[in-house]
């Protein structure tokens, strides 16, 4: 058997991977699309979230976006506490709202280390103590895209689910969160919001 068909039957198979394809079909609609900085998505009208196997819808997605949940970084063994105390896995029943926030950092946040990162996101940016107060009200899984290949559009997939009455709340965490010291290093951000029925 080739190598090819071995790799991607194993990528197939693996159920940290995430497949986001916009279009004109798919659970979620689009009910606000924005670039925030940097080159923009060609705007779709219904996106779909696959896990563990990339397909490709048959009306044919205007983009596919990839990403694949992984360990932490950064987070210290009392924030990573805190965190399982209080958060929800998304898919809730009643979480008709989402956020999905496709994320690059620029040269400059990869050449730092990984103490200089963690100082940047944590002791100056507080990413950890902001985002603790929206739990678990909003579910988050955040899924990395750098080690997937040299030419992944965005470096992070950022999903979030809450009902609608959390939907304001949420706004004033990604403008509390863009105001940070971390935010300086993003270089290309698209601001998507979506519901599905319940
Ligand atoms: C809902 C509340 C939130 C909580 C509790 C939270 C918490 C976290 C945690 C624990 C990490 C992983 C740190 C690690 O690797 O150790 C992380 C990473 C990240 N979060 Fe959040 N977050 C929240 C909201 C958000 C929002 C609203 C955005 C986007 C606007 C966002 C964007 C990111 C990005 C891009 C990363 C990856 C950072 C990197 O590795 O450089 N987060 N977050």
């Amino acid at each position: 058997v080739a190598w090819n068909s071995l790799s991607s039957r194993f990528v197939e198979m693996n159920p940290r991977l995430f497949t986001f394809t916009g279009g004109d079909s798919g659970l979620w609609t689009v009910t606000y699309f924005q670039p925030v900085v940097g080159e923009p998505l060609p705007e779709i009208k219904r996106i779909d979230i696959t896990s563990g196997i990339s397909v490709a819808s048959s009306k044919g997605p205007k983009w596919t976006l990839r990403g694949i949940v992984s360990n932490e970084r950064y987070v210290t063994r009392i924030e990573k506490d805190q965190l399982v105390a209080k958060q929800a896995a998304p898919g809730r029943s009643g979480s008709t709202h989402a956020g999905l926030i496709p994320i690059r950092k620029n040269a400059a946040w990869w050449a730092l280390t990984q103490d200089e990162r963690r100082a940047i996101f944590e002791e100056r940016s507080h990413h950890v103590q902001a985002g603790l107060k929206y739990l678990p009200n909003v579910a988050r899984r955040l899924h990395h895209c750098r080690d997937l290949g040299d030419n992944e559009p965005f470096d992070f997939i950022t999903f979030f689910d809450f009902c609608s009455s959390d939907a304001s709340a949420f706004e004033d965490l990604v403008a509390e969160l863009r105001a940070t010291e971390e935010w300086k290093f993003v270089d290309r951000e698209i601001d998507i919001r979506l519901v599905r029925q319940d």
